[in-house]
């Protein structure tokens, strides 16, 4: 067991080694590649890499290069991130980040960015794709007296990046609850091709592993004591268009429920980043299905609060991604949240063979999907990245059922998320199940190509863009050269040009056609 304050490092193999973040950083050199914990603002580390851009500022005042290549789980917070980007400290950043330092430098083409489906990262950095692994920083709970790691608020790759290291360093963050200690389930059973085995997970909740990280004490170059909160994000409030995607997603399941199609209980639910897939977490909440079960990636505000209220049993996720209240609710209660959460490594919570073994409902937000079912959830208007395919490919590919959920416009209404082409392609249509808007559900199942362009304008899309997009699909129908998935090319673009160019997807002079639909009435374009 992990104690209190310094007790927190109860081995002294690893006591003996603590120093202060500065100190820590120095065993880091340019042109190192850092495997880094952290995900989705749980579990970083909280002081090393300030220490380092320090470092780092300080080498480019004398005019020397200093850069190092960033892994971690997924996005961090802004100790890491947002002060490594702004010390242009970083040259190669993968496999997901969220923050506006560094997503401003990688589309200004400073840092070199590799988004990765978040389950391939291991096996890739084992498979030695992207060099080797200098050094690993990552936050632990506390350390027990036989020197197991208690992992953090989050799992990520951290078993992977203590495994492959040289050489490592942990900070040991005071602040995280000591309950966290056997919340993990940390599987060692990995291995590549041809040794690979199942991975023995038949239901959400199955503990395959052991709940502490280990990691040789020879290995650690510096321990590093913090005490510093996880990085939260408020989630916008659930609002009109969220409650009425919620509706229609819970109209639908209640639909399959009714046809045999889904048991009483669903099936374990993924629900990814974002504010939507939070808002419809709620809605399930009032729907009547219970006790729901779910094997996802984090757990949000709205997985909590559905722990909380009961609707669902258990959850088994790979960190937290709370709010400040959703934060505060967990740490006031861990005792009640503690046996009904189990954290994975991320090569396990979204591992493809058991996402389709349980036959997942995935639920995760987007950018936008065109008239055929494909979906964007990365780019804007192409060329600037958002965030990142995170998990979500993981899932949608394997689901049972995959849903995209959004609104059907965005920047105040002058952009339609309802395309004729996605102007960049993450899933597939062959990936893509059923697209939700606040219009309404368009279940893409069984559907040619033809019959689903009809269903998702006619059920998607906003009505101040729906004329444009069925006249663009009837003079495709009519003018395309293959008839099986009618496009003309210069035209489906356009779309996407004309944002570019004006802020606005509306066609110059177009008339607005009012229909009585639930978005909001468009704002003027914000340029
Ligand atoms: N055209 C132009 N801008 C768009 C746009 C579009 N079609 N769609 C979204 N945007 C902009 C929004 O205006 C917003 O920018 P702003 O903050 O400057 O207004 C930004 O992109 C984010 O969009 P929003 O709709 O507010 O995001 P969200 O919180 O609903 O999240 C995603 C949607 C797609 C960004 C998010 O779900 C994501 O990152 N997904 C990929 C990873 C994933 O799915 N992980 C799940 C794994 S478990």
């Amino acid at each position: 067991m992990i104690g209190e304050g310094a007790e927190r490092i109860g081995d002294r193999r690893f006591a003996a080694k603590v120093m202060s973040a500065d100190d820590a950083a120095s065993f880091i050199e340019d042109g190192a590649h850092v495997g880094m914990s952290g995900f989705t603002g749980s579990g970083h580390p909280k002081a090393v890499p300030e220490a380092l851009a320090r470092r780092i500022g300080e080498a480019h005042g004398r005019g020397d290069r200093f850069t190092v290549g960033i892994w971690t789980g997924a996005s961090t917070g802004p100790e890491l991130d947002g002060a490594l980007a702004a010390a242009d400290g970083i040259d190669l950043r993968m496999p997901y980040q969220s923050d506006p330092v560094s997503r401003a430098k990688i589309n200004a083409g400073e840092i070199d960015y590799l988004d990765l489906h978040l389950s391939h990262v291991a096996q890739a950095v084992w498979e030695g794709f992207f060099g080797h692994l200098d050094l690993a920083l990552v936050e632990v709970a506390g350390i027990t007296a036989d020197g197991e790691l208690v992992p953090s608020s989050s799992v990520g790759n951290n078993k992977t990046w203590l495994d492959l290291a040289d050489r490592v360093i942990l900070e040991v963050n005071g602040w995280q609850p000591a309950e966290l200690e056997g919340m993990h389930d940390i599987y060692y059973g990995t291995a590549l091709p041809p040794h690979r085995r199942p991975v023995p997970i038949v239901g959400p909740m199955d503990r395959i592993g052991v709940p502490y990280l280990r990691c040789p004490p020879e290995k650690v170059v510096a321990v590093v004591p913090t005490h510093a909160p996880d990085r939260t994000t408020a989630f916008r409030p659930a609002d009109e268009r969220s409650a009425q995607i919620a509706g229609h997603v819970v109209e639908f399941l209640a639909h399959e429920v009714k046809r045999g199609r889904l048991p009483p209980t669903l099936l374990p639910l993924q629900s990814g980043v974002g504010n939507v897939a939070n808002a419809v977490l709620a809605g399930l909440d009032e729907g009547p299905f219970r006790p729901l079960t779910a094997y996802t990636e984090v757990l949000q505000d709205g997985m909590l609060a559905l722990l909380r209220s009961g609707t669902l049993a258990s959850a088994s996720a790979t960190a937290f991604s709370l709010s400040p209240e959703g934060l505060a609710e967990l740490r006031s209660d861990m005792h009640r949240y503690r046996d009904r959460i189990v954290l994975r490594p991320q090569e396990i919570s979204n591992h493809p063979e058991v996402v389709r073994r349980l036959g997942c409902i995935a639920m995760n937000g987007m950018i936008e999907a065109d008239i055929y079912g494909n979906v964007n959830s990365t780019h804007v208007a192409g060329s600037s990245i958002e965030n990142g395919i995170g998990g979500s490919g993981d899932f949608a590919r394997n689901a049972f059922i995959a849903m995209f959920l959004t609104t059907s416009t965005a920047k105040g209404g002058a952009v339609s998320r309802i395309v004729p082409m996605v102007s960049h392609v993450d899933h597939t249509e062959h990936d893509v199940h059923v697209l939700v808007t606040e219009q309404g559900l368009a279940d893409l199942r069984g559907l040619a190509p033809r019959s689903r362009a009809r269903q998702v304008i006619d059920h998607c899309a906003h009505p101040d863009f729906r004329d444009a997009l069925e006249d663009y699909f009837e003079r495709a129908l009519a003018g395309a050269p293959g008839k099986h998935t009618p496009h003309l090319l210069d035209e489906a673009l356009s779309w996407h040009v004309r944002y570019q160019r004006t802020g606005t997807m509306r066609p110059e002079g177009a008339e607005v056609r009012r229909a009585g639909g639930a978005g909001p009435s468009p704002s003027p374009s914000p340029t």
